[in-house]
């Protein structure tokens, strides 16, 4: 589990380890429940997905939360990134990674070339957990159609998993990011790369370097696609 974190389970469910002894199950819930994952199936609209995510009442979440946190940026955007879940100031606002961890995120972007309105941001759950904990399984597997579908309407060619939570629910609850972090997986031909949260870089200098180079290396190939392509759909990168 992230430092500083607290969870109301004795043994952590998602941790920079992988996954606590005994949870898969329930988070792969989503992949073996595959009516409630499709939920969205034949929506092909992302901003009517907004309107109905916005709408949902699937777990204790929304309860606590001022509303639902759909993400932002491009809706046809190459490139998605995927957090864990909003916090407090994107809450507030209703709008993802736009507090301390967000600005960071944006400089990261910039870093690679990337204008954050040129990328898609979202999160694997759209509701503010309380205190800053992180999501329960349960409360992944009921956000999981949204992340799903998003995905779907979107169509990135790259989804980039900011931390455990995110690598783990999108990829393989195998991860470890301290370990596989800077790693790609192609999954219905999509690459995700994984990298670390934005937050644990600004607990941890010393994870600042390895995200950028995770980072330059999102734009290397970001470029190589288009150019392998050469579709210059969006004008998606801007001279550096
Ligand atoms: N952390 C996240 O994972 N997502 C946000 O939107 C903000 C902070």
């Amino acid at each position: 589990m992230k430092q500083g974190r607290k969870s109301p389970f004795l043994v952590p469910l998602f941790s920079e380890e992988g996954f606590a002894p005994g949870s898969e199950p329930t988070l792969f819930h989503a992949e073996t429940h595959p009516c409630r994952e499709n939920a969205w199936e034949g929506l092909d609209d992302l901003e009517v997905l907004r309107e109905k995510v916005t709408l949902c009442r699937d777990c204790r979440l929304r309860e606590g939360a001022r509303g639902v946190v759909f993400g932002e940026g491009n809706p046809q955007a190459h490139v998605m990134l995927v957090g864990e879940g909003p916090g407090a100031t994107e809450d507030e606002m209703g709008r993802p990674f736009v507090g301390k961890a967000g600005r960071f995120l944006d400089a990261m972007l910039r870093s690679a070339g990337f204008q954050r309105d040129s990328v898609f941001i979202a999160n694997i759950v759209k509701c503010r957990p309380p205190e800053n904990r992180l999501p329960l399984p349960d409360e992944v597997v009921a956000c999981f159609p949204h992340l799903k579908a998003q995905i779907r309407i979107i169509n990135p060619r790259v989804v980039v998993c900011l931390g455990a939570l995110s690598a783990q629910t999108l990829v393989d609850p195998s991860i470890r990011v301290t370990r596989d972090r800077g790693r790609w997986w192609t999954k219905d031909s999509r690459k995700y790369l994984v990298t670390y949260h934005p937050a644990a870089v600004l607990r941890d200098e010393n994870k600042k370097k390895p995200m950028l180079e995770d980072f330059q290396a999102l734009r290397k190939v970001y470029i190589e696609m288009l150019s392998d392509e050469k579709e210059g759909r969006i004008p998606l990168l801007r001279e550096t």
